[in-house]
Formats: C-alpha cells, sequence, structure tokens
C-alpha cells in the first residue's frame, strides 16, 4: 500500500480514537468525528455488534460520502449466556442501584466460580461505496473486584488469558497485546494493504 488512505472513524469514543491511532501505520490517516468536524449521536439500536458498526458507519457515510469505518465492541460472559454483549453500554442504565456497568456486572457474578468472558470487536469499513467486515476477540475472565487505573469501561474487571493483569492495569501497548480492538484493526490494515496492491 503506497498511497495514503484516510478514513473517518465514526465514533465519539476518545480512548478509542487513541487506541487505534496507536496500531495505524504511516499509511493510514484517521480522523474522528470530532476531528472531521461532525457533532452527532450516533444511536445503537440493533441486536447485533455487526448491525451496530454498519449503522454508524453508514450514518457517517450517507453524511460526509467519504470512506470511513466504525466499530461496535460488547463484553461476552458465558455464565450470563453472552451478556451484557451488545448492551454493553447500556448494561445498568435505569438502574438506580449501581454507579455504572461494571458494578452491575461484578453484582451478577458475585458467587459465580465460572468468570469466563470474551470481547468482541466487529468493524464495519466503506470503502469506495463497499462495506467490509473486521472482527476481533479477546478471551478472559472477569475479576471479582475493579483493579487498576487505566482504559475505559470494563477493563478493570477483565483480565486477559495469559496476564495477571486487567486491561486496566496495563499501559495502552500492552493492552494492545490482547485486544481485541487491535486484533479487528490489524485485520482491516491487512485488508488495506491487500487492497492497495490491487488497485495500484
Ligand atoms: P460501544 O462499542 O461503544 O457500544 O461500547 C460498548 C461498551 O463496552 C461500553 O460500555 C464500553 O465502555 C465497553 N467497552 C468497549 N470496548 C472496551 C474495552 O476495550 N475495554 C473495556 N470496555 C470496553
Amino acid at each position: 500500500m503506497n498511497e495514503i488512505i484516510e478514513l473517518i472513524f465514526a465514533t465519539n469514543n476518545e480512548h478509542k480514537v487513541q487506541e487505534i491511532k496507536s496500531v495505524l501505520g504511516n499509511n493510514i490517516k484517521i480522523k474522528s468525528l470530532k476531528e472531521a468536524g461532525i457533532e452527532i449521536d450516533i444511536p445503537e439500536p440493533h441486536h447485533t455488534l455487526q448491525a451496530n458498526a454498519s449503522e454508524k458507519s453508514n450514518t457517517i457515510h450517507q453524511l460526509t460520502n467519504k470512506n470511513c469505518f466504525s466499530e461496535d465492541t460488547g463484553l461476552e460472559v458465558e455464565i450470563l449466556n453472552g451478556e451484557p454483549g451488545v448492551k454493553s453500554a447500556r448494561y445498568a442504565e435505569n438502574e438506580k442501584q449501581f454507579k455504572n456497568n461494571t458494578e452491575k456486572l461484578l453484582f451478577n457474578l458475585k458467587d459465580k466460580t465460572n468468570r469466563t468472558a470474551q470481547f468482541r470487536t466487529v468493524i464495519s469499513l466503506i470503502l469506495n461505496n463497499k462495506e467490509y467486515f473486521f472482527v476481533g476477540v479477546c478471551k478472559g475472565n472477569i475479576i471479582d473486584e475493579q483493579r487498576g487505573n487505566s482504559g475505559f469501561g470494563y477493563d478493570p474487571v477483565f483480565m486477559p488469558n495469559g496476564s495477571n493483569k486487567t486491561f486496566a492495569e496495563m499501559p495502552m501497548e500492552e493492552k494492545n497485546l490482547y485486544s481485541h480492538r487491535k486484533k479487528a484493526m490489524q485485520q482491516l490494515i491487512e485488508f488495506l494493504s491487500q487492497f492497495g496492491k490491487k488497485s495500484s
């Protein structure tokens, strides 16, 4: 891939923007919605990560007619039948007894011995008016307390397989060794590099 590909990243989540920018090479330039001057809160109304990711990238594509991508991520906990899953961002919504989603998750896993979980990221890329999907999974466990201050969301309770730290105890570069988002992004980068070769 010789030419530089510019993509709008359809998210308002600064953490995701930083994580994704940290894994890019020189040939891909990413603009967040903020950097592209787009102020919009894109809904996530669907029952699958793929449909929500698609909704976000298609909304931005219709607005700008530019190449763009989005991602939707869910934390899937085995003993909770895959919950919070696609509802990860809104898990504790309307439940006043929990300060946040992570508290509700720890409450629901109280006394449970099976703590197996995975993060799953689905990326929707719209390139030259065609849509492509990429998936990244990180398997691990939910510990029974919150540890660490880095990252965001469920990071303080998620320990990836192969580490004894939670994501929130890791600097971003270390999280990237395991991360679902990084794995999905690597596929996108590989796809763009092949795409660049075919079209040159
Ligand atoms: P969404 O993809 O923006 O809908 O995120 C879904 C939910 O999962 C949000 O509550 C995020 O905080 C959480 N989430 C997404 N990615 C991560 C991650 O890498 N670590 C921890 N939580 C995450």
